[in-house]
């Protein structure tokens, strides 16, 4: 019914009898997510949707049924490198220290903002450590589907009320085990279970929805390791776990996975999913496993701004975090120009990951500095087949 009720809304919206069909489709992949009620009154169907009925969440379907060309509906966004953390596969850990300044960071927030994005995954880096960066940043988007990622290390209390003031919808903190020890020594920092665990926390009590960021291996989730982090989640009241599948880029471009184990993984983590989800686990938080949102009965791979993709803290324009290439630097050239190439080379909507599918050729071409930069993307991309297209995308028709 809440179904129905939601594609009725965004038909009644636009006039439009072909809306409601779209809006149904496109909806209807959500069907076996857990819909989460907000104190707003609001609900989150999708952890990357924004809450329904917000302005935000119908900019989003205007997006998916309406828009020709689409647009996406997301974008991360690193504000800072800066992070006293050291973990070994950081996305981030080859880019350039260097960040955008605030000005022409603000007026590239700006561009997104009215080009209308409307989820936004803000990170460093650390991003409490550049704390006048952040709180810019938040103006320009007070009120959208906001989430910061963070780690919690240098949070006070003023911070935190301050994000819940420019009203943050969520904060994710990265949590990769149940063991204090193992969880301090991947990230290299003495305390940081804890740290992130007293930050979520803090977050909640001001409001705010708060989860894990948990990258597992594939050996550790065979190992049982979904359950183990979602009993710690249960047992601190978090809302949302994301399960991030582990990517050979940044600190581990070039790694290899046993693609045996791999395989395995995956069809753990998908079952987990529609498990944690269903009504017998009412009481557990949400669980969004990357390979099930991303598998081709979902979304398929949604980077190079289908439905997401990645700005740098220097202001490299790139299709996914995941994904170090670059398609312009935001101090040499303009948003248009940086996104309008990314556009032209994913420009259907395809089920094939492309992290995993081109991981072995870009550590190839990597240098000691990431992402690949424009030049030599342009080159590469040259040569990228179109994959299968993903299917709802293909039923609602709006990339023909
Ligand atoms: C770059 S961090 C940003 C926020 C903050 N610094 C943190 O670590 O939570 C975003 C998330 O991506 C994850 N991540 C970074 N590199 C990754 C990789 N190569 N594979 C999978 N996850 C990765 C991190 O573990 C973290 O959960
Ligand atoms: S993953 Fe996050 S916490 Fe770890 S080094 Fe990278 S930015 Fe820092
Ligand atoms: S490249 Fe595609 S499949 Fe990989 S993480 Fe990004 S959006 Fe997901």
């Amino acid at each position: 019914m809440f179904y129905a009720r939601m594609s009725l809304a965004c038909a009644w919206r636009y006039h439009s009898l072909s809306v409601l069909m779209k809006a149904s489709k496109f909806t209807g992949i959500f069907f076996k997510h857990k819909l989460v009620k907000l104190p707003s009154g609001e609900y989150k169907l999708d952890f990357y949707m924004p809450r329904y009925p917000s302005e935000a969440f119908f900019t989003a379907m205007e997006d998916k049924v309406l828009r020709k060309p689409p647009r996406p509906v997301s974008v991360v966004l690193s504000i800072t490198k800066a992070c006293a953390y050291k973990c070994p596969h950081c996305y981030q850990r080859k880019d350039a220290p260097q960040e955008l300044p605030l000005d022409v960071l603000i007026d590239n927030v700006r561009k997104m903002r009215d080009f209308g994005i409307v989820a936004w995954a803000v990170e460093g880096g650390e991003p409490l450590l550049r704390f006048e960066r952040l709180e810019a940043v938040l103006k320009e988007i007070s009120g959208l589907e906001v989430w910061v990622n963070s780690t919690g290390h240098s949070a006070t209390p003023e911070k935190i009320y301050r994000l819940a003031e420019l009203k943050v919808t969520g904060v994710m903190s990265s949590i990769h085990s149940v063991d204090p020890q193992e969880h301090d020594a991947f990230t290299g920092m003495q305390g940081s279970w804890q740290r992130a665990l007293n930050f979520l926390h803090d977050c909640q009590k001001e409001g705010m929805l708060v989860g894990f960021n948990t990258v597992l291996t594939d050996r550790q989730i065979v190992d049982g390791g979904i359950d183990a982090i979602m009993a710690l989640a249960k047992e601190h009241n978090c809302d949302y776990i994301q399960l991030i599948h582990p990517k050979a880029c940044g600190g581990w471009m070039g790694k290899k996975f046993d693609n045996e184990l791999s395989q395995k993984a995956i069809r753990i983590a998908k079952e987990a999913q529609l498990r944690y989800n269903s009504a017998k686990e009412k009481h557990s938080p949400v669980l969004t496993a990357q390979v099930f949102e991303e598998s081709p009965e979902m979304l398929g791979c949604c980077c190079g701004g289908i439905d997401r993709f990645y700005v740098g803290a220097s202001g490299e324009v790139q299709p996914c975090e995941f994904v170090n290439i670059s398609f312009g630097n935001l101090q040499e050239e303009s948003f248009e120009t940086a996104y309008g190439r990314m556009r032209k080379c994913f420009a259907t909507p395809c089920e094939e990951w492309t992290c995993c599918v081109h991981a072995k050729e870009l550590a190839e071409h990597a240098g000691e500095r990431l992402p690949i930069p424009w030049a030599e993307t342009e080159q590469l991309v040259k040569n990228w087949k179109v994959g299968t297209p993903t299917k709802v995308y293909e039923s609602i028709g709006i990339y023909k």
